[in-house]
């Protein structure tokens, strides 16, 4: 049974006081709607990891927006995956397009940093996804396919059946231009087949594919409700704890 996830991605929102009362809340009203299979998580700014793992416990656990290649050294402004861990953070989400668009991040770095995470116990929450042009000149497969290649299939296979994959049609983010669960289920599917051509049915089977993109709670249960779609990464969404909570009951709808 593939996990169902339901991760928030903060993105740079929330000051220390105002992260901590959001957090507060989100974890009084999911610890009474989230069943055992599911998972939520909540992936905030660096300044509150620490804090946020100390509250959450079990129900809801942290994850930090991206991590530096390196374990440490003269990288000034950086943060590590092993400093990431020591605060009790267990996810890191890798190759958000907003980071890929404005800090140039590659495929080839972006491979790197997914091996950072998974060697110092961190599970990556990798996202891939087309943009509009991609999307309307009928190129998208062809996209999703070589962010696969040159970031993750590179993996040995113990390794990438330990990543969490999101599909993020960049025409989709922070846009309220949501996909349709039939062209999100489309391109989930495509892209378990691919994992199964590269690793085998088993590991395809397994690995949770998170599907991203103005994902609110009026659209969650259909998506949701598809075969190859299991569960979302929550942007704009996840910065009000009763639209977040009401995404991870969409579960049961
Ligand atoms: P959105 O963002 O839900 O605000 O569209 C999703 C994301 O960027 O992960």
């Amino acid at each position: 049974m593939r996990k169902k996830i339901v991760a928030g991605n903060w993105k740079m929102n929330m000051d220390y006081a105002d992260g901590i009362s959001l957090f507060s809340e989100i974890v009084n009203m999911v610890r009474d709607e989230k069943n055992g299979d599911q998972e939520a998580i909540i992936c905030a700014p660096f300044i509150h990891l620490n804090s946020l793992a100390k509250l959450g416990g079990t129900i809801v656990h942290i994850g930090a927006q991206n991590c530096h290649q390196n374990e440490s050294g003269a990288y000034t402004g950086e943060i590590s995956a092993k400093m990431i861990k020591s605060v009790g953070c267990s996810y890191v989400i890798i190759g958000h397009s907003e980071r890929r668009q404005y800090f140039a991040e590659t495929d080839a770095l972006l491979a790197e940093k997914t091996k950072a995470a998974l060697a110092n116990g961190l599970t990556p929450i990798f996202c891939i996804g087309e943009t509009l042009d991609e999307r309307n000149n009928g190129d998208y497969f062809n996209v999703i396919k070589s962010q696969l290649t040159n970031a993750v299939f590179g993996l040995a296979a113990e390794d990438f059946s330990k990543v969490i994959l999101a599909y993020e049609p960049v025409w989709a983010i922070g846009t309220g231009l949501t996909a349709s669960s039939d062209q999100a289920q489309e391109v989930h599917a495509f892209i378990r087949s691919e994992i199964a051509a590269q690793f085998g049915s088993e590991i395809a089977e397994g690995i949770s594919i998170l599907y991203g993109g103005s994902c609110n709670p009026k659209n969650a249960a259909e998506l949701f409700a598809q075969q190859d779609i299991d569960g979302g990464l929550i942007g704009g969404a996840s910065l009000k704890s009763r639209d977040f909570t009401d995404i991870v009951k969409a579960f049961n709808a």
